[in-house]
């Protein structure tokens, strides 16, 4: 049943593909949204230390146990398991992340098909389409329905085409976009009246706030979304890693541009959403607090855009280029992860595999889509709030207490001959054993 694997072929190709899939709506969206209603920095402060302390260990368990295991989720949970229990516990973990991340995939379909929509709608006012430009911009049923679709259509296509010639080929040139696009539009808004006042909501601590429960529960979730932990999919994405590369060092990599993303995407946002206050665009909602849910990005901003005048055309194609280039590069990552199981434990050929899950997904995506308001609230935190993080808890165990310490080793030094005289070794080994399992769980049950 051995199909053959594919591989990234280069460093460079694992770190846009990693770095695509942990870069998504949560950087673009969650991040800079979460910070505005969690005291500014403060929260911007929780999160790099969770980030670094929780997040990068819990994504080396993924990245090691993938790269020494070469498979997919589930069969790498249970090779790396000797007894029957752990092993009956690896097949019961892998399947739960299969089920996660289609439901994630599920809801992010829907929303990445908002962001299409939305691109396309001023290029269809440019063109003077003015009744194609209400119906993609107006909430209904039927638009939401096509644009999953269209999106799950790009996802599978490119999935389809394998390891270099899908993901990394897709990821390696789309991720460079973004962050180009990204800094323009920074650049841009800095310039107009108001972007000042949000900055300063961004970066002036409300140092009082650290503290806070809520506060510490919000930033692990969005740290453990952003990296796309607990689901497999980097650990899938490590199997892909080739034997000389330094984990470690990828993984902070990884982790960097994660992060740094993040950063920078609040440089845009909120600076923004201030420039619409200049405006005359209503940014708080009734309770007082900023529109942070899906108001902001289909409403907010698009208001912002339209009272820049012509030039608000070539920035909300942008800005929306962006968001969809974000998520389908955060999609692909999601796919795969059924789809690396089925090719592999199931030998389904890959085309067909891709097809058939990526149908399954848009048929759950649709009767989100059509029950919006009992569904997607549901799913939403049922996957990233109870799911993921518990995931994540698990494989922590599974490479710290389940798996033998020196065969870890054995895969750290492959990539790195010294491995076991770096700091990864003296710190990595007792933090996912003790510390993050302990940590997981005190924030789960605030
Ligand atoms: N990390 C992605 C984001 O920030 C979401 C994601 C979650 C991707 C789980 C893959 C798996 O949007």
């Amino acid at each position: 049943m051995a199909a053959e694997r594919g591989e990234f072929s280069s460093r460079f190709g694992f770190l846009m593909a990693a770095s695509g899939s942990a870069v998504g709506l949560g950087n673009i969206w969650g991040f800079p949204t979460n910070t505005a209603s969690n005291g500014g920095a403060a929260f911007l402060f929780a999160y790099l230390i969770l980030a670094f302390a929780l997040g990068y260990p819990a994504l080396m368990a993924e990245l090691i146990i993938g790269r020494h295991t070469r498979s997919n989720a589930v069969a790498a949970l249970k090779s790396i398991s000797s007894g029957k229990k752990s092993q009956f516990l690896a097949l019961a973990i892998g399947f739960v992340g299969i089920v996660t991340v289609s439901l994630i995939l599920s809801f992010y379909a829907i929303v990445s098909g908002w962001m299409m929509a939305f691109f396309l709608d001023p290029i269809s006012r440019l063109l003077g389409l003015t009744s194609l430009s209400a119906w993609l911009t107006t909430d209904t049923e039927i638009r939401n329905a096509v644009f999953v679709i269209i999106f799950m259509v790009l996802t599978v296509l490119i999935i389809t085409a394998g390891v270099k010639d899908g993901i990394e080929k897709w990821a390696s040139r789309l991720m460079p976009a973004l962050v180009g696009i990204l800094l323009l539009l920074i650049l841009y808004v800095f310039t107009l009246p108001g972007a000042m006042d949000g900055l300063r909501a961004y970066l002036v601590p409300d140092f009082s706030r650290v503290t806070d429960p809520q506060l510490l529960v919000n930033a692990m979730g969005q740290a453990f979304f952003s990296l796309s932990l607990g689901v497999g999919t980097m650990l899938v994405y490590g199997s892909y890693i080739s034997k000389d590369e330094n984990l470690p060092v990828v993984g902070v990599l990884v982790a960097l541009l994660d992060v740094g993303i993040a950063v920078l995407a609040g440089l845009l946002i909120l600076p923004a959403m201030y420039v619409a206050l200049e405006s005359g665009v209503q940014i708080y909602d009734d309770a007082g607090g900023l529109i942070a849910g899906p108001g902001l990005i289909v409403s907010v901003l698009p208001a912002l855009f339209s009272n820049m005048g012509p030039i608000g055309l070539l920035v909300a194609v942008a800005f929306f280029a962006l968001m969809t280039i974000a998520s389908l590069t955060s999609s692909i990552s999601m796919l795969e992860v059924p789809v690396a199981y089925s090719v592999e434990n199931r030998g389904i050929p890959r085309p067909k595999a891709a097809m058939v899950v990526g149908a399954i997904i848009t048929s759950i995506s649709l009767v989100i889509v059509f029950n919006f308001d009992p569904l997607f609230d549901m799913v939403v935190s049922f996957t990233t709030e109870r799911s993921q993080p518990l995931l994540s808890l698990f494989i922590c165990i599974f490479a710290a207490w389940i798996w033998r310490r020196n065969e870890i080793l054995e895969e750290i030094r492959q990539g790195s001959s010294k491995a076991e005289q770096g700091m990864f070794w003296k710190i990595w080994p007792f933090y996912v054993k003790f510390i993050c399992p302990v940590a997981i769980l005190a924030v789960y049950f605030q």
